[in-house]
């Protein structure tokens, strides 16, 4: 049995990371922590979790932490870099859910992020979690950084027409809209029920955290450099992220439906929809699946795609487990495989 430990097991991505690994059945989920409940048992805070765990919130603690196999830090930004070269060293492997490890260029996410990175030596070897892309060097990996929700949802509705070259690469718009629970746990104004009910807004229009991330990707991908619109929109209810891609046909033809599924054909978690179905977020609550059409518009030069997935899920925790899997050489799917929430 592989040793875990969650830092930030309070949060929306924590406690989605224990309803999936309390059903894990060759880990064992040894420390969950938290500094302002720390004493306190973890199913008190979630009732949902009562019978499954029989452990108590404890404040982070490296020492502690060293004896796992491997941490998930499902922390805001700027924690898990604090303490990621001391585990390493103890040959615990991370994966970080939040962004510390997911820009290369430590300029850009010191801009991005606005704080200085504690351990930029380290950027070079962290791994980016999308196993569609990386999956054999997420094998071998240490140190994952986890992608964010966005980022999953456009560059797994774009790869398939990036590697036939069938777009323009200067021209790829995002438009996206993500469920409140995208926001975290934590109090905010914004997010509060009587916000963000029965209104629907754009925000961050003028440069979102992700862009730069999914242009890092997917020109990396590519081998050329990508332009994209990035445009994020709060949606009213909690789970959920809904892509719509727009890009500019190139010379080359391609048959959508069938590029599509040749592409993701051997992927658990990508599930190709026919042309001119549209994938809805309630398909995919709660499961690690991507659902994705492609279309192709008559009236239109443009390609549209649409990917939708579980924020908290392919979005983030999932994701992360889909990436603990393949680090501690256990099969992918292991505790993923599960449908949908419906209604
Ligand atoms: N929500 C999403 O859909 C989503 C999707 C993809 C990625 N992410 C990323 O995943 C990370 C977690 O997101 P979330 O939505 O779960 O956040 P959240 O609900 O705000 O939870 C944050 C957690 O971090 C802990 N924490 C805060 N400061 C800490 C510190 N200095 N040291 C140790 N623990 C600390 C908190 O517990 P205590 O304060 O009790 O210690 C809490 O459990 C973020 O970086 C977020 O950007 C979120």
């Amino acid at each position: 049995m592989k040793k875990i430990g969650i830092v930030g097991a309070t949060g929306y991505t924590g406690v989605e990371l224990l309803r999936f690994l309390v059903n894990h059945p060759d880990i064992e989920i040894s420390l969950i922590t938290s500094r302002a409940n720390a004493g306190s048992r973890v199913d008190a805070m979630f009732p949902n979790l009562r019978g499954y765990l029989d452990l108590e919130f404890v404040s982070p603690d490296i020492e502690s932490l060293c004896e796992c196999d491997l941490v998930f830090f499902a922390t805001p930004n700027g924690i898990a870099m604090k303490y990621t070269e001391a585990l390493l060293n103890a040959g615990t492997k991370v994966i970080d859910l939040a962004a510390d490890f997911r820009i290369k260029d430590v300029n850009i996410w010191q801009k991005w992020y606005g704080m200085t990175h504690s351990c930029p030596e380290l950027l070079a070897d962290a791994v980016y979690g999308l196993p569609e892309i990386n999956r054999e060097k997420i094998k071998s990996a240490n140190l994952i950084a986890n992608p964010g929700c966005y980022p999953t949802a456009v560059t797994l509705g774009l790869l398939p027409l990036l590697k036939a070259g069938c777009i323009e690469l200067d021209d790829i718009i995002a438009d996206t809209k993500s469920g409140v629970s995208g926001a975290g746990r934590k109090a905010n104004v914004g997010t509060l029920f009587s916000e963000v009910s029965g209104s629907f807004k754009a925000y961050a229009v003028s440069g979102h955290r992700h862009q730069p991330e999914i242009i890092q990707t997917l020109s990396l991908f590519s081998g050329e450099s990508v332009d994209l619109t990035f445009v994020p929109h709060l949606l009213p209810m909690i789970r959920g992220i809904q892509a719509t891609l727009y890009a500019k046909k190139s010379h080359i033809h391609c048959n959508l439906t069938e590029l599509y599924r040749n592409y993701y054909k051997n992927e658990p978690f990508v599930d190709v929809l026919d042309e001119g179905t549209a994938p809805e977020t309630r398909s995919v609550r709660s499961s690690n699946m991507c659902q994705i059409s492609a279309n192709q518009p008559s009236t239109s030069q443009r390609i549209i795609v649409l990917s939708v997935i579980d924020n908290l899920v392919k979005g983030a925790a999932g994701q992360a487990i889909q990436n603990m899997n393949l680090m501690l050489g256990l099969k992918e799917t292991t505790a993923l495989r599960q449908a949908a929430l419906l209604p």
